[in-house]
């Protein structure tokens, strides 16, 4: 079977020496292709088949595309699941062994620990700090200079969803600086698909590579800033209430003892950047799916102007907002911010009527079950209308995956939907969002799903004052 920068697909009997030649003979425009954007790497059977086994260097990894399967792997079975080597490879640096990338007892405590601040009634609460943080960005694009009028909006959502995250998070520590932060995410997220690709080359950790210094000076900076934020709390004397307090409270049920320093660093670097970067995410390419569909976005703006009161004073306004949601998840199903979940399997587990053997890969490609010719009639289409409540309800939840599921499902979850629909809400009303290039900008993979080139747009206000 041919593949050019693809990962090839297993094939019962096939003959291990010409399969080891054609893999060396592949490899350099594997890699080429998995260092641009990973997605492009998998086979083109991942959208249409539901289960897809590859090997690559000897590696097995199993793609896993049907509902059904998805429950039994991350739900029945998720016992038998760690996290994947490679990702490990690529986030710890920075992130450690916080709830992210954490298995076992230690990801348990810290999952239970940061709970209390995801709860309904507590995201609820966040609403002032979201209509605030949206309010910032409007003074900042009222009152910029007049004379730029396009900017590239990723940056832009990432500094309103950052700050919604210090407001929340650390309760407003105004010395947590969104530009260097983003910066440095943008350094250390670069450089993680070098670090994939060599992991999965078995090349050990050290191996040089492009953007491996500015990611290490980067994984540096954004711990040093989380450890300075907790040494301000501490010298504050309180602990507070907040997710920084709740983690300085923390203890092992097992041990009786506290979070140790890394462990805090590792944790409140995982919430500030996982909780503002998939969230803008989500927003920049809203935004963008908008401009390309005046209708659609006509009746996100005649359902915004016709809330009954303002999300500030009653935050339960937000029920009121069903299609704006809608149109919010449609987008996370063209492009979901996390569009890739990794596991290694710790036991043999069975999927249908397939094993996959102890110490392999099972990948459940986000991107491609959101795009999958069986689950989706016309599946590159942007249509909210899917998610209308009657159409909602008759699909497999395991179908649409933007959060993940299981146990590991994302903690965020409600937060970000609230703060998505809010920022929306505040924004939309107030500019228009003109595309500056007539082209999408394409979906690379960079851990999350990043417009290539960033998402440049002409801001214009709708009513001046
Ligand atoms: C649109 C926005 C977001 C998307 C699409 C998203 C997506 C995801 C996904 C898919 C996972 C599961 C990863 C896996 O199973 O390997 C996850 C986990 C996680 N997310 Fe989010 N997320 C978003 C917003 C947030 C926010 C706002 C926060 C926190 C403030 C957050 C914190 C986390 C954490 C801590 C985990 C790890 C949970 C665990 O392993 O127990 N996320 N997210």
């Amino acid at each position: 079977m041919p593949f050019v920068g693809t990962f090839r697909v297993c094939e019962p009997g096939g003959f291990p020496l010409q399969e080891a030649i054609a893999e060396a003979v592949a490899l350099p425009s594997v890699l080429a292709t998995m260092v641009r954007s990973m997605i492009e790497a998998w086979p083109d059977d991942v959208y249409t088949q539901p289960l897809v086994t590859t090997r690559f260097l000897g590696r097995r990894t199993t793609y896993v595309c049907d509902p059904r399967h998805i429950r039994s792997l991350m739900v029945d079975q998720a016992d038998a699941l760690e996290r994947e080597p490679f990702m490990l490879r690529a986030l710890a640096p920075a992130l450690g062994s916080g709830i992210l990338t954490a298995d076992g007892s230690h990801w348990r405590v810290q999952r239970r620990t940061a709970a209390p601040m995801f709860r309904p009634d507590r995201v609820r609460s966040f609403v002032p700090a979201m209509a605030q943080a949206a309010h910032a960005t409007r003074t900042r694009w009222l009152s910029g200079d007049p004379s730029v009028v396009v900017r590239d909006i990723l940056p832009e959502m990432m500094r309103t969803t950052f700050d919604v995250i210090v407001a929340t998070m650390v309760s407003g520590d105004s010395q947590l600086k969104v530009e260097p932060f983003g910066r440095a995410i943008d350094a250390y997220l670069g450089q993680t698909s070098w670090k994939i690709a060599l992991s999965m080359l078995n090349a050990p950790a050290w191996t040089p590579h492009p953007g491996a210094r500015a990611g290490a000076a980067a994984a540096l900076y954004l711990r040093g800033e989380v450890a300075r934020t907790i040494a301000r709390r501490r010298a504050r004397g309180e602990l507070g209430t907040d997710l920084l307090g709740l983690l300085l409270q923390a203890e092992d049920p097992e041990t009786g003892h506290c979070l140790s320093s890394d462990s805090l660093v590792d944790n409140l670097l995982t919430f500030v950047a996982a909780g503002h970067e998939t969230t803008a995410l989500a927003l920049t390419w809203t935004l963008r799916m908008l401009a390309e569909h005046p209708e659609i976005e006509r009746r996100v703006l005649e359902e915004i102007g016709s809330l009954s009161s303002d999300l500030v004073s009653d935050p339960s306004a937000i029920d009121q907002l069903a299609y704006t949601r809608q149109v919010l998840l449609e987008v996370m199903r063209l492009y979901p911010p996390a569009p890739l979940i990794v596991r290694r399997t710790t036991t043999d587990l069975r999927l249908g009527d397939r094993t996959v053997r102890a110490g392999e890969s099972v990948h459940v490609p986000v991107y491609a079950l959101h795009r999958h010719h069986l689950l989706w009639e016309q599946p590159d289409a942007f249509n909210p209308d899917r998610f209308s409540p009657a159409l909602t309800a008759a699909r497999d939840r395991y179908a649409y995956l933007p959060f993940g599921a299981g146990p590991r499902v994302c903690i965020g979850m409600s937060l970000a939907l609230t703060e998505c629909l809010v920022i929306l809400a505040k924004l939309l009303p107030a500019f228009r969002f003109i595309p500056a290039e007539a082209k999408m900008p394409s979906a690379q993979f960079r851990v999350t799903l990043r417009p290539k080139g960033g998402m440049p747009m002409k801001i214009v206000p709708r009513h001046v004052g």
